[in-house]
């Protein structure tokens, strides 16, 4: 590619969605690796939802690899960002090795400059690393030229940004190999497979959660037996119950694994030692609200997940969101919270009619 008048060799920009884990994953049994103790499954939100934007350029006039968040320089050797960088210039120097002449050789000595940005609060259980990884490891592939299975490299980013790099219903599957080779993405059903499933994000906190999932989950794997119990036995079964609630579009049984496996996630933060605590009050609340709304139709319209942090993730039908959304702003009015609090998202598919 002609260089520029900055010298830039070459530049992309991407966007990656976050993803909302319906089972989830806590726990490493290689933290270097990022090998997790169980399988997980997540949907991928719309791309032009809760999303990362990242450009990244190279050249040879840039004398180190250097990366902005969100317009703040951050410390470009952080031993995950180095991971990616490094896994995604072997794959490149491979392809080259290999005869193909997509890249020039001076082009893989150059310094990259990083460039990312959320449309969302970083930090506050809204899955903003795995967006930024997925996006991350996406964009260099893109301007390395490299075309390979990509959620390896994105695993050593953040674990759940491997699930990132594909759309519709995603598992992570654990893999039992030491060097991780087995521990993969793949999509379950394409995000066309169920165009009525509609996501709400309900802001209980934007502030950044006291204790990240990284350190988090370290501490449970060392202290939680209830995580043991659950990466071994619970799990394995629910992971094979919700994909195929997922493929029959079970609405019931697809909310009721989701809100058994957010509580039994939040179950093992507390048995860990000292425990957890990821939920406020308002989240309680929302618990409960959605259990008596479910109550008193007789059946699970609506579910709720959380991660770690106090934000409630709503998933219902499409037929049900206009008025539980106005459930949920009868009992937490607009002016309690600057109008904040609800985010309405369509899960892939068509945009809400809602105006929200
Ligand atoms: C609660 O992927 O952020 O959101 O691998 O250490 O970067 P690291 O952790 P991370 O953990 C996400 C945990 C979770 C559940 C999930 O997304 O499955």
């Amino acid at each position: 590619m002609p260089e520029g008048s900055m010298g830039i060799s070459n530049i992309a920009t991407c966007t990656a969605p976050v993803n909302i884990a319906v089972i989830k994953y806590w726990g490493k049994r290689n933290e270097e690796l990022i090998l997790p103790i169980n399988s997980s499954l997540s949907v991928t939100l719309h791309q032009d939802q809760l999303k990362t934007t990242t450009t990244i350029a190279t050249s040879r006039s840039f004398q180190e690899d250097r990366i902005w968040l969100n317009g703040k320089e951050e410390d470009i050797n952080h031993p995950r960002l180095q991971s990616c960088l490094r896994e995604i210039r072997r794959l490149a120097r491979k392809r080259r090795s290999d005869g193909d002449p997509g890249l020039d050789s001076t082009g893989l000595s150059h310094k990259v400059h990083i460039c990312s940005v959320n449309n969302f609060p970083t930090a506050a259980g809204l899955a903003s690393s795995a967006a930024g990884f997925a996006c991350l490891v996406h964009t260099l592939a893109r301007v390395f030229g490299i075309e390979a299975e990509l959620s390896a490299i994105a695993r050593q980013g953040s674990g759940s940004a491997c699930r990132s790099m594909y759309g519709g219903f995603v598992q992570w599957i654990m893999g039992h190999q030491d060097d991780g080779k087995d521990s993969l993405a793949q999509q379950v059903e394409p995000e066309t497979h169920w165009p009525e499933l509609r996501i709400l994000v309900l802001v209980a906190s934007a502030e950044r959660k006291p204790i990240g999932s990284t350190s988090g989950m370290h501490t449970s794997v060392e202290t939680s037996c209830l995580l043991k119990h659950r990466a071994e036995a619970v799990v394995p079964v629910r992971m094979d119950g919700m994909i195929e609630a997922v493929q029959r579009k079970d609405f019931p049984a697809f909310a009721e694994l989701t809100m058994k496996d957010s509580n039994q996630f939040h179950a093992t933060c507390l048995d860990t030692y000292p425990p957890i605590f990821y939920l406020n009050n308002v989240s309680h609340q929302i618990i409960n609200l959605v259990h008596q709304y479910n109550n008193y139709y007789g059946e699970t319209r609506v579910a709720y997940t959380f991660d770690a942090g106090p934000n409630a993730v709503i998933f219902t039908l499409q037929e049900h969101v206009s008025e539980f959304i106005q459930v949920v702003r009868h009992f937490f009015p607009p002016e309690t919270n600057d109008g904040q609090f609800i985010k309405g998202l369509p899960v892939n598919c068509a945009p809400l009619s809602e105006e929200l």
